[in-house]
């Protein structure tokens, strides 16, 4: 008999965060006393189809007290976003089955909903197509070349920002990474990866609250959307 699908979780912490011009990672920062990490991952836990989740430090760091729980899996990031990513799916390739499903979160997007975290993995699990947390852009959006000027005015009705989780299966994910990142193309988010390599993608909406935390100003914010103070 075929054993159930089941979901997992990868945390990319391997980052140094320097946009935010702070003297350790941005996803150590903390508010109400947690790390945006801590945030971030007790919010992918809480996100009831995952059953673990693997968390890429970075290669020299001491991993904190805290992530020392059975449902929780260490190991060393890379260079790149997509190296992290990467490493994580090679752990989870040892203990899960190709066909099942990764939710890939920022660590630096402390203020996710798990309630929009289960309406990804339903609506993934209910269509088979791979998906993720995005929001419809409001502005009006340029395309501007190196000197400023304009280039272009975008058709927004068809423009999303996109968020994480970023939700499709483990075997997939990893060749689809693995051949970008032979390729030499930038990737900055798995669904690109996926797109690349030819897989349909979905959009679910996520709430604006999902912000990455990337400049000193959206710390405030985040902690504005949680409820708590900056503690460190
Ligand atoms: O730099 P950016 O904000 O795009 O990073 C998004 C996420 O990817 C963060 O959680 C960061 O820690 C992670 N990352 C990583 N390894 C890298 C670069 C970024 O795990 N080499």
């Amino acid at each position: 008999m075929k054993p159930a699908v089941r979901c997992w979780g990868v945390i990319p912490a391997a980052g140094l965060g320097t946009r935010m011009e702070a003297s350790r990672p941005k996803q150590y920062l903390e508010i109400g006393g947690r790390s945006l990490l801590q945030h971030s991952l007790d919010a992918l836990l809480a996100i009831t189809a995952v059953e673990m989740v693997v968390v890429a430090l970075g290669a020299e760091e001491t991993p904190p007290a805290w992530l020392d729980d059975s449902r929780v899996r260490l190991t060393a990031g890379g260079a790149r976003r997509a190296d992290s990513v990467l490493a994580a799916l090679r752990v989870l390739q040892e203990i899960a089955h190709e066909e099942d499903w990764v939710l890939v979160h920022d660590a630096a997007r402390p203020c996710l909903l798990p309630a929009d975290g289960e309406r990804l993995v339903s609506r993934v699990l209910g269509s088979g197509v791979g998906a993720l947390l995005a929001e419809p852009v409001v502005d009006t959006v340029k395309r501007v070349d190196a000197s400023g000027r304009v280039l272009e005015t975008l058709d927004r009705s068809q423009l999303w920002r996109a968020q994480t989780p970023q939700m499709f299966r483990l075997g997939e994910l990893a060749a689809a990474l693995e051949n970008a990142l032979r390729s030499g193309i930038a990737i900055t988010d798995e669904a690109s990866a996926m797109e690349q390599a030819g897989h349909p993608v979905a959009v679910v909406q996520g709430a604006s609250r999902n912000l990455k935390v990337t400049v000193p100003q959206d710390l405030a914010l985040a902690a504005f959307y949680l409820g708590e103070p900056i503690t460190g």
